[in-house]
């Protein structure tokens, strides 16, 4: 399976603009990302007239609901919508079943019924746990996602994804269940320390690399002023990319086929995470690393032109993403593999670029993606 580039789409400039919006279009299920700056209060009023939901939980972590919980909540209550916050702790070791128990026992106490609804603000972690709560609360209550890092703003909380982890790996409980809508602060970012925003950085990378070429292009000279902030640039490119996700999840809501396009890198990412027990290296970096390996196997393989990997590597090493891997034995990697979720029997689809803008996939075993003498 392959994809040419969807370069036809422009980037609009950020200048002057405050607040635009990218649908997801899918039929009935359909809902807008809509990106602003300075409106957490306006954002909870939307909310709620989208929810029309007698009472809302809102699902937080600490170092968010300190800062932006009580805006949030003002709007929320505006027209006389119940709201209680519920702060999980933080980390991605805080998406288990207990927590998720916790959130049920929480719900019940405070008598959360069909009419209610739940709002996620944080990350990605809160997004995926507070969806999956969401998702099977009474068989399925509805949702909206407040994401406050660049990761969940232009990956998690969009496409409807949501689970936790076991302790055997990471993700493997969860459900489709698509929010109401998806809201987003860009004001928010200012306090998302840089390495985060940098990790986040990864994924918009990732978008425009399997996607966009013309998306690539735009970012290349603006990556340095993405993660300063800068007003003129952060509008547009999480615009760009939330619409990447957005287009390829409606062409594939379930991952049959297009969806794969969005684990470049991750055939590698997810080894090198499980080695390092998920300790010490962000999600974002260690896709980095997996893209740069990825680019260089589809150059090895013949996908793409010389050059892909070189263009990559460096606009990614220039967000200051690691983009090396670890130096581990093949055989230690050749393992890690044979758990991965996206296998099928002896082979994993592995995604390659064709080029910058455009991905395929291809069905490879471990030890073709590893050829014996590859060094680390
Ligand atoms: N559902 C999906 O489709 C999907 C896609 C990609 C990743 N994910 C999941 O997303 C998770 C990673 O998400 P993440 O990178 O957002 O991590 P995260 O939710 O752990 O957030 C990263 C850190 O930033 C802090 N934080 C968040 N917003 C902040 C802000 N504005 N200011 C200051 N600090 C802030 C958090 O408290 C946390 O410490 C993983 O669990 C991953 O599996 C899900």
């Amino acid at each position: 399976m392959t994809a040419k580039s969807h370069s036809n789409h422009k980037i609009a400039s950020g200048r002057g603009r405050k607040r635009t919006s990218v649908l997801v279009e899918l039929g009935d299920r359909s809902y807008s990302i809509d990106i602003g700056v300075d409106w957490l209060e306006t954002i909870g009023r939307r909310i709620t007239d989208r929810l029309q939901a007698e009472r809302i939980a809102l699902i937080t972590v600490p170092s968010v609901a300190r800062r932006y919980a009580p805006s949030l909540t003002r709007g929320l209550k505006s027209s006389g919508t119940r709201v209680s916050r519920i702060v999980v702790p933080d980390g991605d070791a805080t998406k288990n079943l207990r927590q998720l128990g916790k959130l049920y026992d929480r719900f019940l106490d405070q008598g959360l019924d069909r009419h209610c609804a739940v709002v996620t603000l944080g990350g990605g972690v809160v997004g995926d746990l507070g969806g999956f709560a969401a998702a099977t609360y009474l068989r399925g209550i509805p949702f909206a996602q407040v994401p406050t890092t660049v990761l969940a703003m232009v990956d998690a909380s969009i496409g409807g994804k949501t689970g936790v982890n076991l302790k055997q790996g990471k993700n493997l409980v969860g459900a489709f269940h698509q929010p109401a809508g998806v809201y987003i602060d860009t004001a928010t970012l200012r306090t998302l320390p840089r390495r985060q925003r940098a990790a986040g950085a990864a994924e918009l990378i990732k978008a425009a690399a399997i996607w966009d070429a013309d998306f690539f292009d735009w970012l290349e000279p603006r990556i340095e002023a993405f993660l300063d902030l800068d007003p003129k640039v952060v509008l547009p490119a999480l615009e760009r990319a939330c619409a990447i996700k957005a287009e390829v999840v409606e062409r594939d809501e379930r991952e049959g086929g297009l969806r794969r396009f969005l684990n470049f890198g991750l055939t590698l990412a997810h080894t090198i995470e499980t080695h390092a027990g998920y300790r010490g290296i962000l999600h974002g970096e260690a896709v980095s690393i997996g893209m740069v390996f990825a680019a260089e196997r589809s150059e090895a393989l013949g996908f793409s032109p010389a050059g892909t990997r070189e263009r990559l590597e460096s606009l990614l090493d220039r967000a200051g993403l690691p983009t090396r891997i670890p130096n581990r034995p093949r055989r230690a990697y050749l393992s890690a593999m044979a758990v991965d979720k996206k296998r099928q029997g002896e082979t994993i689809h592995f995604v390659v670029l064709k080029g910058i803008g455009a991905a395929g996939t291809t069905s490879l075993r471990p030890s073709e993606i590893l050829p014996p003498g590859w060094k680390a």
